[in-house]
């Protein structure tokens, strides 16, 4: 529901056509991921995880500033001296996060991080040797029989990618309910119900968040909950749902490494006002999540998955996590244009639950697990 004064989005996104035309021709390429805009007179572009200079460039940090106001007008928010930073969200899908100066060293920053509307799926993934045959095959397995996964990595390592994979794998008889900032997830079930939150308007009110979609979610009877990225307390919301009965919720969480993630996961808890002592807190984590898959972008520009890491439902005699490898990327040098050599291999480890797997599913096949290559 916009507030009356806002300009309707067609006629907004002309205007904004020609108030970005330096940098139009980005935003329609699909194969550009990012537009970077430090200033008026540098801008850059990433395409296939490399950043290049381009030639683009606003006449003035008036017109650059022009853009920027007519967004803000857009999203009704305001930004100015005293307001300098801004996300907001273009009519085609795009993020854009703006830094103005004199917080912005160089002039005006708009970051863009294009929509692309055809998420890479499975088969894609699989060629660009971010995962296997059998990483896909033990996914799948875990996503129907409902446990409860979390992407870990990086910003840009392709965590939504891979929660858009993963959610893709739910079947279709299932009640999906997904929930995020910004609409980027696409998931094609026939019962999906999809939420989005809300920051607060001029005068502070309205605001929606992921926390009060997350809570309303569970009164909807959902089967499964996509939540788009935890960042805050709704942390908490999400370990309880997933402990309560709630099976096969997924989100992504930015983090360096799985223990990581569930460091993450326990800090955020925390925000939330009703915390619960840490020991209990570590207790429903290890016992809510059950996989954290982690994904990273390479030097060479390539995202993979690093490690596909079960959470045990116990902590350890000393109150810590358990968590082991069931697949690692193993490196293996560069090849010669400078791309990493690698591929995701099975560990040999077997998870706990390898019973209830083939209990769900019929001849399940239990090598996967075997790293036969190794000696
Ligand atoms: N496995 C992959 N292979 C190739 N490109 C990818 C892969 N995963 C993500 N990307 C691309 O990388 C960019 C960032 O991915 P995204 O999933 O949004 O990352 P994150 O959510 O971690 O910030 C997108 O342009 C996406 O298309
Ligand atoms: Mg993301």
């Amino acid at each position: 529901m916009r507030k009356d004064n806002r300009i309707p989005e067609e006629v907004f996104a002309q205007t904004l056509r020609t108030l970005l035309a330096p940098v139009q021709p980005f935003l329609d390429d699909p194969s550009v991921a990012d537009i970077l805009i430090n200033g008026p007179e540098d801008i850059y572009v990433e395409r296939k995880g490399r950043l290049s200079k381009t030639k683009a460039r606003f006449g003035s940090v008036d017109e650059l500033m022009a853009a920027i106001k007519n967004i803000a007008q857009f999203v009704g928010k305001t930004i100015d001296e005293l307001n300098p930073l801004m996300d907001a969200r273009l009519p085609d899908g795009s993020r854009v996060q703006v830094t103005l100066p004199p917080t912005a060293r160089k002039g005006p920053y708009v970051s863009i991080r294009r929509f692309s509307k055809n998420l890479l799926n499975v088969d894609a993934l699989i060629q660009g040797g971010s995962l296997t045959p059998t990483a896909v095959y033990f996914l799948h397995s875990i996503v129907y029989m409902a446990k409860n996964l979390i992407v870990a990595g990086g910003t840009g390592s392709g965590k939504t990618t891979l929660l858009n994979i993963l959610s893709g794998l739910i079947p279709e008889d299932q009640r999906i309910a997904v929930i995020e900032d910004a609409t980027e997830l696409q998931l094609q079930q026939p019962h999906v119900v999809p939420m989005e939150s809300r920051p607060p308007d001029v005068e502070g009110r309205g605001s929606v968040s992921i926390r009060d979609l997350l809570r309303a979610s569970l009164r909807m009877r959902p089967d499964r909950i996509v939540i788009g990225e935890i960042r805050s307390a709704e942390s908490l919301d999400l370990i309880q749902a997933m402990t309560s009965g709630h099976g096969g919720a997924m989100s992504t969480v930015h983090a360096s490494t799985p223990r990581d993630a569930l460091r993450r996961l326990e800090t955020m808890a925390m925000m939330a006002e009703e915390a619960m002592p840490l020991p209990a807190l570590r207790a429903q984590i290890a016992s809510g999540v059950n996989v954290i898959v982690h994904a990273s972008r390479l030097e060479d520009g390539t995202r993979r998955v690093m490690e596909i890491s079960e959470v045990e439902g116990e902590l350890d005699a000393n109150g810590h996590y358990v968590v082991h490898d069931l697949f690692v990327f193993q490196r293996n040098g560069h090849d010669a244009d400078g791309k990493v050599r690698g591929r995701l291999r099975p560990t040999g480890r077997r998870p706990t639950f390898l019973e209830e797997l083939e209990h769900y599913i019929g001849q399940f096949d239990a090598s996967i697990f075997d790293d036969r290559d190794a000696r």
